[in-house]
């Protein structure tokens, strides 16, 4: 494998409710960042993983995930770009091709990892699994009035993972200003093409509870 993926999971997953961490909170009696690494794992290209866990929980992810793969366990930040900054600095020399990819995103097939990897080595310096907005969308103001609607067959949502040729992701962190959502925003800022490939309803990312009772029903149908 030429593919190194680093794994932002030091959020506290607010949007989910009380709890546990988000990583730690259980699926089908797992922690979500299990069943994250499991399919991570089982993507052939991958040859590192490096998971940026919340600070407290640093050592018990590493005795969760080491039964289910050799990981590379380093402490998040206060913001997701800052994880994925710790999580890039401890990728090891070697793989040319980084991915970053949510925790929260727990049932990405292995196939979406590939054909990522595989759009970066087929020479794009950064690429992103997108889906078509399906909902009409409609820009408002401060008081919920609608300004107008947006030509939603422009507008796509985005996925992880998100596949970066390295020295384009390493570059575009150490000129990183504010804080963005997704690392693709900062390579954008670098006037880096970004180019899109099909991404699935299998990699939802698990946000809120009814996110976590979907993904139930998914695995318990054999998804
Ligand atoms: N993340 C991270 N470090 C942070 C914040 C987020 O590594 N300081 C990770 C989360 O663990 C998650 C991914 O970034 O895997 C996407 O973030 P999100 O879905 O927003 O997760 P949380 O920030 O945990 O959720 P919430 O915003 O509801 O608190
Ligand atoms: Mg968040």
């Amino acid at each position: 494998g030429d593919v190194a993926v680093l794994v932002p999971a030091a959020g506290a997953g607010v949007r989910l409710g009380p709890g546990r961490p988000k990583a730690l909170r259980l699926l089908a009696g797992e922690p979500l960042l299990v069943h994250t690494v499991r399919r991570l794992a089982a993507a052939d290209s991958v040859h590192t993983i490096v998971v940026a866990a919340p600070v407290a929980e640093v050592s018990a992810v590493r005795d969760l995930l080491a039964p289910i793969a050799p990981v590379t366990v380093v402490p998040g930040g206060a913001e997701r770009q800052a994880s994925v900054a710790a999580a890039l600095a401890a990728v090891p020399p070697g793989p040319d091709i980084v991915l970053v990819h949510d925790a929260a995103r727990a049932l990405t097939p292995p196939t979406l990892v590939e054909s990522v990897a595989a759009a970066v080595r087929a020479g794009h310096d950064a690429v992103i699994p997108v889906l078509p907005v399906v909902d009409t969308i409609k820009e408002v103001d401060a008081g919920e009035v609608v300004l107008g609607t947006v030509d939603r067959s422009a507008l796509r949502a985005v996925q992880t993972p998100q596949g970066f040729r390295r020295a384009v992701l390493v570059a575009a962190h150490v000129a990183a200003g504010d804080a963005l959502t997704d690392d693709a925003g900062l390579v954008e800022k670098q006037g880096v093409p970004v180019f899109c490939v099909p991404g699935s309803d299998h990699a939802l990312k698990i946000t809120r509870p009814f996110d976590l009772a979907l993904a139930e029903q998914l695995l318990a149908g054999g998804g």
